[in-house]
């Protein structure tokens, strides 16, 4: 029984497919189909799918959110910046989760967690509405007491953890980071919300991720769609699995 759960990111899948058909009409129907992917992620025994609808479009498409509405046995997680335009889509689609991040035009993926203290009173508003709809709010923050104690205040159901910063880092500053990571879980189990991780967890670092407490569900994406590159979809979401048991 892994008590881990996976959500596979599948926004390179949709990367891929725009580096050749951007701007095509029906690109939603261009290989690699991303509704294949997750079905055979799920397949592999992935938990989860989960995708970013960025303002800018540039993987995944408002099609694609509709397919994998309509195709998916596991559950949706919808990532999204607090935009009124991405917040109706969100409604419209109506996924088991939202996690709410930071977006930012000029960055290459989703960098820093989003500041659920300074933004309070604009996301609040969007939080509501979620709530009101039955979808569960996830907001994606740095492992950090203030930012889980704003998010409680937000209605969250739950938080995703950034682990970016442990990811990118060696030695003493990866421990140092490790070590925040397990705090937050700690703290953010204790005040009632489940506990998600995610952004740049690996083959390797999942090693030590896995034995962070109170950890429920990881969200991975790069790592899994470089594996499949190599060994299949089926197979690297597979490897991660086993590779999230607790040894
Ligand atoms: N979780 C969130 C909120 C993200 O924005 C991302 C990156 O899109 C991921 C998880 C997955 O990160 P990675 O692709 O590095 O595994």
């Amino acid at each position: 029984m892994n008590a881990l759960r996976l959500g596979v990111n599948i926004d390179h899948v949709a990367t891929l497919r725009q580096a050749r058909y951007t701007g095509m009409p029906g690109s939603h129907n261009c290989e690699p189909d991303v509704v294949v992917a997750a079905l055979a992620c799920e397949r592999a025994g992935a938990h989860g799918i989960t995708v970013h609808l960025r303002a800018d479009r540039r993987h995944i498409q408002d099609e694609d959110v509709f397919r994998l509405r309509k195709s998916l046995t596991t559950k949706l997680n919808l990532e999204m910046g607090n935009t009124p335009e991405i917040l109706e889509i969100a409604l419209r689609i109506q996924p088991e989760d939202v996690c709410l991040v930071p977006e930012n035009r000029r960055e290459v993926t989703t960098e820093g967690g989003l500041d659920v203290v300074l933004q309070f009173d604009a996301l609040a508003p969007t939080a509501k509405r979620l709530n009101a709809a039955g979808i569960r709010i996830s907001p994606f923050i740095e492992p950090d007491a203030a930012q889980i104690d704003a998010s409680v205040a937000l209605g969250a159901h739950s938080v995703e953890l950034h682990t970016g910063a442990f990811a990118n880092t060696l030695g003493e500053a990866h421990q140092r980071e490790l070590a925040r990571i397990r705090e937050a879980a700690a703290y953010a189990h204790g005040r009632g919300l489940q506990v998600n991780a995610g952004h740049g967890i690996n083959y390797t670092n999942i090693a030590e991720i896995r034995e962070v407490p109170h950890l429920s569900e990881l969200n991975i994406g790069h790592s899994i769609v470089c594996r499949a590159i190599f060994v299949g979809l089926e197979a690297a979401v597979a490897e991660m699995l086993a590779a999230m048991q607790k040894k």
